[in-house]
C-alpha cells in the first residue's frame, strides 16, 4: 500500500500565520503538524510516501523531510498548482500510485487513542473497495458527515451538511483500493469548485464497496483549523507527553518500532537534536528499551 499526505490549500483561517509559510509547517506543541499525518503512514506501516503541496510551500517539506531514507522510508513530492479539492491527490498521485492500494492522509490531521493500530491494521489489509473513519463530534457541520440507518449500515456521506443527519463525521484519513484512481478522474466538481472526497466515498457508497470504522469515545482526533484548536491540539500533546512520558507522532521512535531504521541510526537522528527534549527522548529509548 502506498501513502499520500496532502500540504497544500491556502491555510486562509490560519492569517496571517500562513501569508509566508504553510499551516501544515506550523508547530503543534514541539515539533511540525505534517509529523502528526506522516507518523500515522509509518504506524500503519506504509513506506512508500507521496507528499502533494503547492508550488510555493513543496521546497519546505523536501528540507524538513527529504528522501526519507534516514528514516528507511521513501519520500517523493509532486504540487498542486492551485487547491482544487482533496480527491485531486489521486489525479496528480496517478504515476505514484501505480496498481497499488492508497491510503491518504491531510496534513493537518491529528489522531491519537489506545487501539489506533488494531484500526489501522484492519484497513491496511483492504483488499478491494474502501475503509474510511467515522468519528462523534459535538457540532458536526463543518465536516463529511456520515448517515446511518437504524442497523448502523450507511446510507449516506453529506459534505458540510446545514442539518447534520448524525454527529459522526469522516475524519481525514482514508483507505482505498486501485480504482479510486478511475473514480477521481470520473467525479465533477462540486458547487465549492472542488473534486470532494465525499464524492468518492458516495462512489464507493453506490458501488457496496464502503466500510466505516468507528473511533469510540477514548479517542482523540484533533482539529488545527484554527488558532484556538491549534493552540488546544498544541495543549493536549504536551500534557499526554509531559504525563507518560511518550512522545505523540515521534517519527524517528515509529520508524525504529517498526523496524524501518535500526538502533544505530536512530542514535544518529537522537544526535540531530541532542540539545531538545525531542532529542534526549529519542536517546533514551535506546537506553531504556533493551528489546531493541
Ligand atoms: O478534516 C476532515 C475533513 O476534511 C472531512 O471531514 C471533509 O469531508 C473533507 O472535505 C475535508 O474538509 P475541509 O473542507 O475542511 O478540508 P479543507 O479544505 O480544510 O482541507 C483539508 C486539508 O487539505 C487542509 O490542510 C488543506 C489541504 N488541501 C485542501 C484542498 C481543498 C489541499 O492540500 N488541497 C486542496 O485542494
Amino acid at each position: 500500500m502506498k501513502g499520500i499526505i496532502l500540504a497544500g490549500g491556502k491555510g486562509t483561517r490560519l492569517g496571517p500565520l500562513t501569508k509566508s509559510v504553510s499551516k501544515q509547517i506550523l508547530p503543534i506543541y514541539d515539533k511540525p503538524m505534517i509529523y502528526y499525518p506522516l507518523s500515522v503512514l509509518l504506524m500503519a506501516g506504509i513506506k512508500e510516501i507521496l507528499l502533494i503541496s503547492t508550488p510555493r510551500d513543496i521546497s519546505l517539506y523536501m528540507d524538513l523531510l527529504g528522501d526519507g531514507k534516514e528514516l528507511g522510508i521513501d519520500i517523493k513530492y509532486e504540487v498542486q498548482e492551485e487547491s482544487n479539492g482533496l480527491a485531486e491527490a489521486f489525479i496528480i498521485g496517478e504515476d505514484f500510485i501505480g496498481t497499488d492500494n492508497v491510503c491518504l492522509v491531510l496534513g493537518d490531521n491529528i489522531f491519537f487513542g489506545q487501539s489506533f493500530q488494531e484500526k489501522l491494521d484492519i484497513a491496511t489489509s483492504l483488499s478491494e473497495g474502501a475503509y474510511i473513519f467515522g468519528y462523534p463530534i459535538e457540532d458536526p457541520r463543518e465536516f463529511g458527515v456520515v448517515e446511518f440507518d437504524s442497523q448502523y449500515n450507511v446510507v449516506s456521506i453529506e459534505e458540510k451538511p446545514k442539518e447534520p443527519k448524525s454527529n459522526f463525521v469522516v475524519p481525514g484519513l482514508y483507505f482505498y483500493d486501485n480504482s479510486v484512481i478511475e473514480i477521481a478522474k470520473n467525479i465533477k466538481p462540486s458547487s465549492r469548485g472542488e473534486l470532494e472526497i465525499t464524492d468518492i466515498n458516495n462512489e464507493y457508497l453506490r458501488r457496496n464497496k464502503l466500510k466505516v470504522i468507528l473511533f469510540g469515545r477514548g479517542f482523540a482526533w484533533l482539529d488545527t483549523g484554527n488558532p484556538t484548536t491549534m493552540l488546544k491540539a498544541s495543549n493536549f500533546v504536551e500534557t499526554i507527553q509531559q504525563r507518560q512520558g511518550f512522545y505523540i507522532a515521534c517519527i524517528e521512535e515509529i520508524a525504529w518500532r517498526k523496524g524501518f531504521i535500526d538502533s544505530q541510526q536512530l542514535k544518529k537522528l537522537a544526535n540531530k537534536n541532542i540539545k531538545t527534549n525531542y532529542g534526549k527522548y529519542i536517546n533514551d529509548l535506546l537506553k531504556n528499551d533493551l528489546s531493541k
